[in-house]
């Protein structure tokens, strides 16, 4: 039998979802049937608990998911000591895998799948995440950790364990807008692959772990990382279109930072953050990344509508800008990153959990068939 193969899994529909929709011809993303660009008015904790329970909080549900999860983001020694250990030059997303995987061994119970349990395990990675991500930043400077605040909000907190100082309610804002809209994007390759790990009934951290593993990927999370060094390897608007050109005159040339999977037209994240990197670019007069951005933009558009492609900017090719201005050092971003979808991950590992089925698909095979079997010693 001819089976019909989908390369990448392109148009395979997989399972049903409830958690978010994404309408790639017309450029719309909403979360639980709220539009994104409604959604980056509210704090990350409110998408957080939207994303989670199907509905967002009233002021008494969200003063008591605060409550429940401020207490939860300092970790424990040994992973402090761990994350410290590490060789300096250390790519943090390989820290940030490990210590995920590493606080299965300091929860007494990492294996039930029954799901209050495994929203247990969510409560604790959603604040635990920004915590991993700061220290291993501030240790790798030789600085000491900074426990989390009770009092501020995870956006707030992430830049105050980060810097050791009490953010701006600008930067907080500007946080909680980056954490909202990498917050979840339905079967992208990572949350695909932690649903798919907990599809074999694993535990919650081994499903996470793997999710963190697949974001690091150039081609997924990654990308925001080297759309920074792109910029940077740039260095000035003239040197952009010799750039792009080089790049496209490449066998499958990629410019990191443009095209998607589902997208046809422009990435409704990457419109918000276009506005959010230009206006913090304005206010700080630092408009150098801004301004190659904007040519990088105006080439790729003008390129790939003569090759007949679909081809626009992503949310990673703002999001580089943006947390360049938020002044957080490039291999930071892809961590980043992880600290705002691991609410996503948590909320496909309670659909998952709740009604699971094992993922397994095929694959055609087309080597050799029929071979004879020799002894080693005859071969
Ligand atoms: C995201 C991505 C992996 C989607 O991949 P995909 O759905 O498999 O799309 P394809 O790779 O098949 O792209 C189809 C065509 O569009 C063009 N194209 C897509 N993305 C491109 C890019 N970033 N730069 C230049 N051309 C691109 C190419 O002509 C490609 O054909 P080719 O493979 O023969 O060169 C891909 O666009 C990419 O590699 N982008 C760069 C990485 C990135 O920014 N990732 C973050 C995504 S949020």
């Amino acid at each position: 039998m001819q089976e019909s193969i989908h390369r990448g899994l392109v148009g395979v529909v997989a399972d049903v979802t409830e958690i978010s929709f994404i309408d790639g011809e017309k450029g719309e993303l909403s979360y639980r049937g709220y539009d994104i660009s409604e959604l980056t008015e509210a704090s990350y904790e409110e998408v957080v608990y939207l994303l989670w329970n199907g509905e967002l909080p009233t002021a008494r549900q969200l003063i008591d998911f605060r409550e429940e999860i401020a207490p939860l983001g300092a970790l424990p020694f040994e992973i402090v000591d761990r994350l410290r250990c590490a060789r300096p030059t250390t790519e943090p997303m390989h820290l940030l895998r490990t210590a995920v995987s590493n606080l299965a061994c300091h929860d007494p119970n990492p294996d039930d799948v029954d799901i209050e349990n495994v929203r247990r395990i969510g409560h604790r990675l959603l604040v635990q995440f920004p915590t991993i991500v700061a220290t291993m930043e501030r240790l790798r400077h030789g600085k000491l950790p900074v426990d989390p605040d009770p009092e501020l909000s995870i956006a707030g907190n992430f830049l105050y364990t980060l810097t050791g100082e009490y953010p701006t309610e600008a930067a907080t804002h500007v946080m909680d807008v980056a954490l909202v809209l990498h917050a979840e994007h339905g079967s992208n390759a990572s949350t695909f692959t932690a649903r798919t790990a907990a599809s074999s009934l694993t535990d919650a951290y081994s499903a996470v772990t793997a999710g963190v593993g697949s974001l690091k990927g150039p081609l997924h999370g990654g990308a925001n990382e080297a759309v920074m060094r792109a910029l940077e390897e740039i260095g000035d608007v003239e040197n952009v279109e010799p750039y792009i050109m080089d790049r496209l005159e490449q066998p499958h040339g990629r410019v990191m930072g443009f095209g998607h999977r589902v997208y046809r037209v422009l990435d409704p994240r990457a419109a918000i953050l276009a506005k959010v990197a230009e206006k913090l670019a304005k206010e700080s007069g630092e408009s150098h990344f801004w301004e190659m951005s904007v040519e990088m933009v105006r080439v790729m558009d003008r390129e790939m509508e003569k090759r007949g492609r679909e081809v626009k900017p992503n949310v990673d090719f703002y999001s580089a800008s943006v947390y360049r201005m938020l002044g957080f050092p490039i291999d930071m971003y892809t961590p980043i990153f992880a600290v705002a979808r691991i609410s996503g991950w948590m909320a496909h590992l309670f659909e998952q959990y709740a009604d699971n089925r094992l993922v397994r698909p095929l694959l055609a095979y087309e080597g050799p068939k029929g071979k004879k079997f020799a002894p080693i010693a005859s071969r």
